[in-house]
Order: structure tokens, then C-alpha cells, then sequence
């Protein structure tokens, strides 16, 4: 059953032995070929590598947080950069509202935002909403179906499990587990200014639902990091019918083959 965890009563669950495999796991073959007939993905693929190579030595900044939830993220380090650039300007230009994301699986990039958050002593609100029971079904508006589909009830990562990575990193404070469909969660959800909205659903409907419910309660000046644009083509239609709908011109900032960044306008409406 499918209910609000706020209130931290979830019964302890079954850890996963290795974290890296669970957000790690091969894609399916049918999907690889079709994805190397993309030479940016190619050449995303390449990159992604090397950087992850350079992160897993660097001694910068991000590079350090990076190495501490690496093991737990599906993101790439482009967008986990994006991810923290993004927190340290709305902190440093004091930029006001919480910090949420939509689809933390294992909370790798979640914790990725509170590190950040923590690194710069700020302690703001971060939601994270997630089924925390892995993605559900993929409809007809994501048009790569075939291959969505193979992914239904992947990337599960609990509510206990995520819970546990925040305790070890010692970062669990003002952090609200909000356990569900986006679908029934978000549009009674009580956060109302939102600095930096983190969408990564994967899907259409989840996408969608993020924006029409999330986008109007982001700040001027506020980020939205999109994960899923250039990858899933359901996202990339929620995100376009969306800023379409709106005629919201605001160029959306490339992070990497797939991840995406918006930053609201400060006039009102856009
Ligand atoms: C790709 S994973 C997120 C990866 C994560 N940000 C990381 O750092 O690895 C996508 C997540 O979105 C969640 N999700 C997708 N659609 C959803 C929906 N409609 N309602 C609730 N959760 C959803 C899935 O359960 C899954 O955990």
C-alpha cells in the first residue's frame, strides 16, 4: 500500500548488499543497440566515463562530495555538477525556498544536495518524493514504450535504504520523505517556495505531473534541473508541451546529452 511516510514509521527493510548494482543495472541489450545508432550518446557515453574517471581522483570540491554518493546514483557527474552549482548559487545569492526533488530512487543525488547544502552551513528543507517501490508503468505519451517498458518497477531504492545513506552521511536533518505517486502526492503537497526543483521521473505523466503541480512554486531566480530530457523521449514532451503551454521562452541550459537546467525568470508569470 502506497502511504504518506512523513512520520518515519515504515518497518525496517531488506538493505541491498551492493548499491552500485541495484542503480547500475545493464541496460537491456535491445535498448543498447538502439542507443548506439545515437553518435551523441556515443560521445556522451566517452565523456561520462573520463569524467567519472577524474572525479574518482580530483581533489576539488565537488569531486570530494561526489565520491561519497557515487554508489548511489543513477546521475551522471555532469548533472550531479549541475545539481550542485545550482544549490551553491541560490545559497550564496540567497535565493529563498526549499529544495525538492521528484525520483531519488537510492538518494544518491539527493544526498548530493544536502552535502552541498551542509557544505556551505545552510539548512534548508529538502522532499523527496518517490513510489520508493521503483518506477511505475511507462503509458502510450512516451513514444520509446518498447524500451521504456523494460524499465517498469527498476530503480527501487526504500524508504529505509535512503534514510540510512542521509544517517551516514550524517545530513538527515530536514529531510521529508514523501512516499507515493507523484500523481496523489504533489498536488496536496504543503511546500509552497521552492529554490531548487530537482525532475527526475523518466517518464511522461511523471514529468508532467511535476510541472503543473511544482513549476508555479519555484522562485524567481530559482532552478529546475530536468534529468531526463535528452534521454526519455515522454520527458522531453512533458517538458516542451509544457514550457509551450505557458510560452515560457527561457533557454533551457544543456548539462549533458540528457540533463537539462531552467532558471525562472525573476518577471512574474515566466
Ligand atoms: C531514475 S530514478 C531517480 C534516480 C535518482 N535521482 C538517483 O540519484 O539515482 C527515477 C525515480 O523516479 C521515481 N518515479 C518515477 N515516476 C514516479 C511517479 N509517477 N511517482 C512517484 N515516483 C516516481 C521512481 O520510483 C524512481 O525511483
Amino acid at each position: 500500500m502506497i502511504t504518506n511516510l512523513d512520520d518515519k514509521t515504515e518497518p525496517a527493510a531488506n538493505r541491498l548488499s551492493s548499491p552500485r548494482a541495484a542503480v547500475r543495472g545493464r541496460k537491456p541489450a535491445r535498448e543498447l543497440f538502439y542507443r548506439a545508432r545515437d553518435p551523441k550518446w556515443v560521445a556522451d557515453t566517452l565523456l561520462r566515463v573520463l569524467a567519472q574517471g577524474w572525479d574518482a581522483i580530483s581533489p576539488s570540491e565537488f569531486s570530494r562530495l561526489y565520491r561519497q554518493v557515487r554508489r548511489h546514483t543513477m546521475c551522471s557527474n555532469a548533472r550531479l555538477r549541475g545539481l550542485y552549482r545550482a544549490a551553491r548559487y541560490v545559497v550564496q545569492h540567497r535565493i529563498p525556498g526549499d529544495f525538492v526533488e521528484c525520483g531519488c530512487a537510492l538518494g544518491g543525488s539527493a544526498a548530493l544536495i544536502k552535502l552541498t547544502l551542509r557544505q556551505l552551513g545552510e539548512s534548508r528543507a529538502l522532499w523527496l518524493f518517490d513510489t520508493f517501490e521503483g518506477l511505475p508503468a511507462p503509458t502510450a505519451q512516451d513514444s520509446d514504450f518498447e524500451f521504456a517498458n523494460l524499465y517498469t518497477g527498476s530503480c527501487v531504492g526504500t524508504v529505509d535504504e535512503v534514510r540510512h545513506l542521509f544517517e551516514e552521511l550524517r545530513i538527515e536533518d530536514g529531510v521529508h520523505f514523501v512516499k507515493g505517486l507523484f500523481q496523489e502526492e504533489l498536488p496536496k503537497t504543503q511546500v509552497s517556495e521552492i529554490a531548487l526543483l530537482h525532475i527526475d521521473g523518466d517518464w511522461y505523466e511523471s514529468v508532467k505531473t511535476c510541472l503543473e503541480n511544482l513549476y508555479d512554486r519555484v522562485v524567481p531566480g530559482g532552478f529546475i534541473q530536468f534529468d531526463d530530457y535528452g534521454y526519455w523521449k515522454g520527458a522531453r514532451r512533458a517538458i516542451d508541451e509544457f514550457l509551450g503551454s505557458r510560452k515560457i521562452q527561457t533557454a533551457l541550459v544543456r548539462l549533458d546529452y540528457s540533463g537539462r537546467q531552467l532558471v525562472k525568470r525573476v518577471s512574474p508569470g515566466k
